[in-house]
């Protein structure tokens, strides 16, 4: 028996204006996104803004519905959005905040699981690291890549 311990890397921003300009460009775009959300049932809003190879950027934010599982989170509007509009374009950054209604979280909303494992289906896909940022108003959270939110990735199946 081997006991093993999984680390991940990742960068604390306390504020926007310690990032990098393409990356405060897609926390602004994330928060805009948060206007399309339609969320009467939860009333947590939550934007998405995916930056494209090409520098094209992708918006999301999440949909409701009153049969709940037919909704979908920001995060996977954005990434759906962005592979039917722009297929074979890949994916560079995905940026995402939510909080209740107009407010924004303190510490970051972090991504559903479910959203996650789309993360890493695009990042496969793409053969390129998907960086991902988690938007707080008290702290800002940048990972580099999906392992860094999803270790254990589930690729056994080949696809090939
Ligand atoms: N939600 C997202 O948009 N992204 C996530 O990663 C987690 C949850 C949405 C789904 C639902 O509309 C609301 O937040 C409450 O769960």
């Amino acid at each position: 028996m081997t006991h093993k311990r999984i680390t991940i890397d990742y960068i604390e921003y306390s504020a926007v204006d310690e990032m990098e300009p393409q990356d405060r460009e897609l926390v602004a775009a994330a928060l805009e996104a948060r206007k399309g959300s339609y969320s009467p049932y939860s009333k947590f809003r939550v934007g998405a803004a995916l930056r494209l190879a090409d520098g094209t950027i992708v918006q999301g934010a999440n949909q409701e519905n009153i049969a709940y599982p037919s909704g979908l989170c920001a995060e996977r509007t954005a990434m759906f959005a962005a592979s039917s509009n722009h297929p074979g374009v890949a994916f560079d950054t995905l940026a995402i905040v939510g909080g209740n209604g107009a407010e924004v979280c303190e510490m970051p909303a972090a991504p559903c699981g479910g959203c996650r494992q789309v993360m890493a289906e695009y990042q496969r896909l793409y053969g390129r690291p998907l960086r991902i940022i988690l938007i707080g108003t008290h702290a800002i959270y940048k990972f580099d890549k999906v392992e860094d939110i999803l270790p254990l990735i589930f690729d056994s199946l080949k696809v090939e």
